[in-house]
């Protein structure tokens, strides 16, 4: 099998997108410093271009969980394979996530992170497909809600490739 990639947001919408967000939560977080966590490895593009555009002093940890499942679905069991540098306790932490898709990943992270007691926990992430929810989560900031196809770029990889592509594109399966 091979697959061709389409195009679904652009480098500039991405780019323009990511500056509105780090407005939104540079003044939403004015006065405080914000302990940015990103999930290794697709959140990576995402973090640091973000990070970029928040005016409010960060640090920035990572975090890498591994959820078993199909190339292009994950499961409930997840496994935390690389975990924080520091205890986060009394932290404005900030999750920056690629895309919540059934929302497991996320909902295990959150409950584990909350178990540590920042001083608040809240969820940004790039895309959101909603229509593949099979666990609620509370999100505070979303780039681009995108249907339920499976995209690559801008860190979101298929089989590891295609995470340095510049834009957000639709994979395409075509049989051979
Ligand atoms: P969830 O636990 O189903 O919400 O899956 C979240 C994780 O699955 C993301 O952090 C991605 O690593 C991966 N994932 C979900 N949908 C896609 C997609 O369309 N493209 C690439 N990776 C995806
Ligand atoms: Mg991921």
């Amino acid at each position: 099998m091979s697959e061709t990639i389409h195009e679904l947001i652009s480098e500039a919408d991405v780019a323009a997108k990511i500056a509105e967000l780090g407005a939104q939560i540079s003044k939403d977080y004015d006065g405080e410093e914000i302990y940015m966590l990103c999930i290794l490895k697709g959140g990576v593009f995402f973090m640091t271009e973000l990070a970029k555009h928040i005016t409010v002093p960060v640090s920035l940890d990572f975090m890498s969980v591994s959820s078993y499942g199909s190339q292009t679905r994950s499961s409930g069991n997840v496994r935390i394979i690389k975990d924080l540098d520091t205890p986060i306790e009394g932290k404005h932490v900030l999750v920056v996530e690629d895309i919540i898709d059934t929302g497991r990943t996320l909902a295990y992270l959150l409950d584990n992170l909350q178990q540590r007691n920042p001083k608040s926990l809240k969820l940004c992430t790039l895309l959101d497909k909603p229509e593949e929810r099979v666990t609620e989560v509370d999100v505070d900031y979303v780039g681009f809600q995108i249907p339920d196809k499976f995209v690559v770029g801008y860190g979101l990889d298929y089989d590891q490739h295609y995470r340095n592509l510049p834009y957000i594109g639709i994979v395409e399966f075509d049989e051979e």
